[in-house]
């Protein structure tokens, strides 16, 4: 069977060689036209005059629109309809698109958008969290609360309470293809689209609205991105639709993608938090209470921040059983880029929180902050709930007194039925060699006074489903065709994370056939429509199974016709090694696809999947929201130099859960790469705008994305031998954005080398650059010193 094998990625060879096609490789016709937007140059004001005859005179410019020549809807938001595509009087960021610029070259198009004289009446820009609260200034009418139980009471009456406030920046994705799309007009006012996006029905619906003509006149065809990791959810409408526009209104092929600057300049990143904490724990480490305030720097437009505000809020417990939480959560409005989805959708922002509050807790209470977790997690499924999850806890089997009782429900309300954290743990402690490693780091440090070495681990449970209930569905299009070859479409997108050969084996597998009989083929808006985004981590769930369903019933109209040609029972047919068996009969599947065809046997057939078990109140915060949870858990070795700050991370070792993986060395490249971006994320990846919202890191020269170097010297990635307790394709888990969190440790490793240098919890921020480990190096040292 091909699911479970360790296949290279299909477009492996395409990469490599640099022959796999983005959407700026596609071929143009002769005459194609090129855009670029010209941008607001401050973060707030009222626009007072624009001058662009020097744009219009500029070599190689054959229109210029403002939003007066937007000729329908001006949006290109996902939801809020709060994004026009080219301001409208007002401007909201600096790097908002004012005006758009066609010309006959890309670069014709970036040199005349620089010739525009726009004055402005600036107003008051509100860039940071404080001024937006002082300001009011919100997406909602005040902020979200989630609670269980009465936190404050718990905290108040608590043996040991701590409390801090902490920062954690934001996060550019550095997807190495920038956002790009192309529109090629058609003979009837449609359009034909080529997008850079996770997105193809959100690109199709956005360009309709766009020139006035229903989602049926436009087709959105994507093959593959060069890395979407979130920031192609919604930032690549903005392209898309002004080609489209340009495309109408000159009848010529139109192209536009960001350079990198622009794109760094122009399109959103992961959300900036500030969290505060207050957590009472008993005298063993225990917690018996936790608030949380997520102050979250959401942008000027609202784009996705409502959905990964919440993800946030629904992370906060991670793997711990909390009897009291209050989560309250401020969805701020700021004169910055539109925060928009990225790896793990808030998720990580609130798991950071509360693996803060167990590091932090377990410096005070001289607990090791592994052995503090554990007493602090979810109870694993009791064994009347291993098959199927979702059967009720055994009441018959009195559990031992002194046993902790645990109410194994999430502060949203969510029996965890699933929890594999206890031998994930356990598995991974033994693994990495922590006991005797942390030891002789301790031993290390005492020897060292300028150099320290820390350890830390953190765990992962992620929720996997849309919290947009509706979004959890997905279609398929499958055809056999005569000679036995087959086609594969579904609504997926490619971004490099390996779900079009996951899922290409998925449909090998149900014709057991070869894989190279599979043609993995663009997501193409024609063929499968009303897609979701691919993102959730739930492309492979959710195609898979779009895709089994499609297969089988191809394969159960095969298998009944050929059962009657041969005047066998239908039992008797079946479909393996590359052949069909029917009784005593063997075929080589082109025979059989042949024999299908010649008696008119439909060999086409779509597949549809729905999600099951989902129920979701985000106003109430109640429910169930996830299907299931994926796991996993990292520990990371790291050293810090004293006097600059310097660090590096030396070991780590991560176990992570991809359930029955469909491909296991396609899940260990996840579970890396994501390990890498997340450490990447809290440690050496910094925003920086200046006092005028001016992104000074607006390119890798300032921008310090994890190189090839900064991977771990030492790097053992293993994945649980398990397999999904609920009903997922192949029993597989979602694997996409869960590792992202692990590189968490990383973070709270340098956190634990940090207060090495002296006595107290350091107030370490993320991300930790060098500069912030000394300054909190600095910090510990000289509170030492002071003996305080
Ligand atoms: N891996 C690669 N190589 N490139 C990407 O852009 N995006 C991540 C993750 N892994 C990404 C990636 C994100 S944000 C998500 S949601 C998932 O892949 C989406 O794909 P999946 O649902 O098929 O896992
Ligand atoms: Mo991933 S942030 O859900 O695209």
């Amino acid at each position: 069977m091909a699911v479970a094998k360790s296949l290279p990625h299909d477009a492996a060879r395409l990469h490599v060689t640099g022959q796999a096609r983005y959407v700026d490789d596609i071929p143009m016709p002769r005459g194609t036209l090129h855009l670029a937007f010209g941008l607001s140059n401050i973060a707030k004001g009222t626009i007072s005059s624009m001058d662009l005859e020097a744009v219009r005179a500029s070599a190689g410019v054959v229109a210029v629109l403002t939003a007066e020549d937007v000729p329908f809807e001006n949006d290109v938001s996902p939801a809020a309809h709060d994004e026009p595509l080219l301001a409208m009087g007002e401007v909201h960021y600096l790097g908002q698109p004012v005006f758009l610029v066609v010309a006959t070259s890309h670069r014709a198009a970036r040199v005349a958008a620089r010739k525009g004289v726009i004055t402005y009446d600036q107003g008051e820009a509100l860039l940071t969290l404080d001024q937006a609260l002082a300001a009011d200034s919100r997406f909602e009418d005040g902020p979200r609360i989630y609670q269980k139980g009465d936190a404050g009471a718990a905290i108040e009456t608590a043996a040991h309470v701590i409390e801090d406030t902490f920062e954690i920046g934001g996060q550019e994705h550095f997807y190495l293809e920038g956002q790009a799309a192309l529109a090629l007009p058609q003979e009837d006012g449609g359009m034909l689209v080529s997008s850079s996006t996770q997105h193809p029905t959100e690109i199709q619906h956005k360009v309709a609205h766009a020139i006035g003509l229903p989602m049926h006149a436009v087709r959105v065809e994507t093959r593959r991105m060069g890395g979407g990791f979130g920031g192609k959810e919604s930032q690549g409408n903005a392209l898309a639709v002004a080609c489209a526009i340009a495309a109408r209104q000159t009848g010529k092929p139109c192209k536009m993608r960001y350079d990198r600057d622009d794109d760094m300049t122009i399109t959103g990143k992961r959300h900036a938090f500030r969290i505060s904490y207050r957590a009472g724990f008993d005298t063993e480490g225990r917690i018996t209470g936790v608030e949380f305030t997520h102050l979250v720097n959401c942008g000027w437009a609202q784009d996705l921040s409502l959905p990964v505000a919440d993800r946030a809020m629904l992370h906060s417990d991670n793997a711990y059983a909390i009897p009291a939480i209050r989560i309250e959560s401020h969805r701020l409005k700021t004169n910055l880029q539109s925060a928009t989805a990225y790896r793990g959708f808030g998720g990580p922002q609130g798991m950071v929180g509360i693996e803060r509050v167990m590091d932090h807790a377990a410096h005070a209470l001289g607990i090791d902050p592994i052995e503090l977790r554990k007493r602090n997690y979810y109870d694993a499924p009791s064994e009347a709930s291993v098959d199927g999850g979702s059967a009720p806890r055994s009441a018959s089997a009195p559990r031992d007194i002194s046993e902790k009782m645990k109410d194994n429900t999430t502060p949203y309300g969510m029996e965890v039925t699933d929890f594999e954290l206890h031998a994930i743990t356990d598995q991974l402690v033994a693994s990495s060699d922590y006991d005797a490693r942390k030891a002789e780091i301790a031993a290390w440090n005492a020897k060292n006074d300028r150099m320290k070495r820390g350890i830390a681990f953190s765990p992962v449970k992620f929720g996997i489903s849309f919290t947009l209930t509706h979004l959890n569905q997905a279609g398929a299009l499958v055809h056999v065709y005569q000679d036995g070859s087959i086609h594969l479409n579904h609504g997926g997108t490619e971004m490099g994370q390996g779900l079009f050969q996951k899922v290409a084996q998925v449909a090998a597998s149900r014709f057991g056939v070869d894989l190279g009989r599979v043609k993995i083929t663009a997501t193409d808006t024609a063929k499968v429509p009303n897609t979701s985004a691919t993102a959730a981590s739930s492309g492979s769930d959710l195609n898979g199974m779009a895709v089994k369903a499609a297969c089988d019933e191809i394969r159960d109209r095969m298998a009944a016709y050929l059962a009657e040609y041969h005047q066998q029972p239908v039992a008797k047919v079946s479909f393996d090694g590359d052949r069909v068996t029917v009784g005593h009969e063997e075929l080589s599947f082109e025979q059989a696809a042949m024999l299908c065809y010649t008696g008119r046997i439909s060999l086409s057939a779509t597949g549809y999947y729905k999600t099951p078990k989902l129920e979701w109140d985000r106003i109430q915060g109640k429910g169930r929201p996830f299907f299931y949870f994926a796991y996993g858990a990292a520990i990371t070795e790291v050293v810090v130099d004293r006097l600059t700050g310097e660090n590096r991370i030396l070991r780590a070792d991560v176990l992570h859960d991809a359930g029955a993986s469909l491909n296991p060395a396609l899940d260990v490249g996840q579970v890396e790469g994501a390990y890498v971006q997340g450490a990447g994320w809290l440690t050496t990846e910094e925003l920086v705008w200046d006092g005028q919202g001016n992104l000074r890191t607006h390119a890798p020269s300032t921008y310090k994305i994890p190189a090839c170097s900064d991977r771990p010297d030492v790097f053992n990635v293993a994945l649980f031998d398990g397999q999904n307790r609920e009903d997922t394709i192949y029993k597989s888990k979602a694997v996409g954005e869960p590792p992202f969190m692990l590189g968490i440790s990383a973070w709270l490793a340098l956190s634990d080398a940090t207060a090495a240098f002296g006595e107290t919890y350091p107030h370490l921020n993320a991300p930790a650059t060098a500069e912030e480990v000394w300054r909190r190096a600095t910090e510990v040292a000289a509170e030492v010193a002071d003996g305080v």
